[in-house]
């Protein structure tokens, strides 16, 4: 099985602005003021899994053959949140509502993912790196774009390869399960994930481990090598639980690697986590900077040309000069 699905499986990079802003000045501060707003609302609200969960609900109908769906704020109109899969997800698209009543400027689209941004940070994870200007979208995807818990291994791994998401990027993208839990009246599922929700840490992996214990010692041959390590660092189940998804980790080796990986190296986790909670709040997402901005970066591109197209002819000219002067004596 090849280990990354998509294009060459690599986290993506932005080329086109260098990994600088492409808005103006004046709607990176209202991003400014919207994350401390956020921040607050969040807060205030103990509202940071649903959030999240709506960030990647947005993100995650993304098709890079029709290029549609994406973090592009289509979520905020009925015909998509009213899907079985976003159920429970109005709640956040309401808070939402506020912090876009206080800065109209900024998309919905990049007002989710903001809020995904500031709801894992804001319950001790990672920094991620985010970069405005995603365009809002009326056009909603169908229904059965997200990962389907149910349909297993097959399904799960083309949903990622019609995202342009690798085995990598799932796996750790799946540790914000550790955020909370799952409720009967929205998923059919009832239970928490880890023991201390609203922490973000690797506990989700090392939970898996803990309900997998038997199997791995006994398939595993790492697990083997490391048996004590391992019992050390699960300890004795306490009543947890998971999804058919969760398990899909667990069941194949792909997956599996990463999960023992984040469950032994916390640090490994977040760094990870945070690549590619980026890539996924930017699927689809082409950071063209406004009209004005662009000519200003085409002019400074400008400007370089000249020296640098004076600096090339004096050394051609050097190098002609001295073969001369070589071929001379
Ligand atoms: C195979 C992929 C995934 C499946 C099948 C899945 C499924 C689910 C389900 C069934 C729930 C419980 C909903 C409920 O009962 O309230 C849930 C909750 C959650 N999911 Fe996922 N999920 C997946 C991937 C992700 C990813 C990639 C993220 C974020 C990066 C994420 C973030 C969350 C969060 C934060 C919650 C808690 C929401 C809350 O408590 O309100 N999930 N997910």
């Amino acid at each position: 099985m090849e280990r990354y699905v998509g294009f060459s499986g690599k986290r993506n990079r932005c080329f086109c602005c260098m990994g600088k802003t492409v808005v103006d000045a004046e709607y990176q501060e209202e991003i400014e003021k919207a994350r401390r707003d956020l921040r607050a609302l969040i807060f205030n609200k103990t509202c940071a899994p649903i959030m999240l969960r709506l960030a990647f609900h947005d993100a995650g109908t993304y098709c890079k053959h029709t290029q549609t769906g994406g973090p592009n704020g289509s979520i905020r109109k009925p015909e998509e949140f009213e899907q079985s899969c976003n159920k429970g997800l109005k709640v956040a698209i309401d808070f939402c509502e506020e912090i876009k009543s206080k800065h109209p400027k900024i998309s919905y689209a990049d007002i989710f993912q903001l809020a995904g941004v500031v709801a894992v940070e804001i319950t001790g994870g990672p920094t991620i790196d985010f970069i405005p200007g995603r365009k809002d979208s009326n056009e909603c995807t169908e229904e059965g774009r997200l990962p389907d818990l149910e349909k297993g291994p097959i399904h799960l791994m083309d949903t990622l390869k019609r995202m342009v998401l690798c085995y990598m990027d799932f796996v750790a993208l799946s540790g914000a399960h550790v955020m909370d839990r799952t409720q009967k009246n929205r998923s059919n599922f009832d239970g928490p994930w880890t023991d201390k929700p609203l922490k973000f840490d690797n506990s989700y992996f090392i939970n898996l481990l803990r309900e997998y214990r038997e199997e791995l010692v006994w398939h595993e041959p790492q697990a083997l090598v490391r048996r004590e390590f391992l019992n050390l660092l699960i300890g004795e189940s306490d009543g947890t639980s998971l999804i058919p998804s969760d398990r899909t980790m667990m069941t194949f080796d792909e997956f599996r690697c990463d999960v023992m990986k984040y469950a032994e190296i916390p640090e490994l986790f977040l760094k990870e986590y945070a690549q590619a909670h980026k890539k996924l709040s930017e699927l689809g997402f082409i950071k063209k900077p406004p009209f004005h901005l662009y000519h200003k970066m085409k002019k400074n591109k400008k400007s370089y040309v000249l020296p640098q197209t004076i600096a090339g002819v004096i050394i051609v000219a050097s190098i002609i000069m001295v073969w001369y002067r070589v071929k001379e004596k």
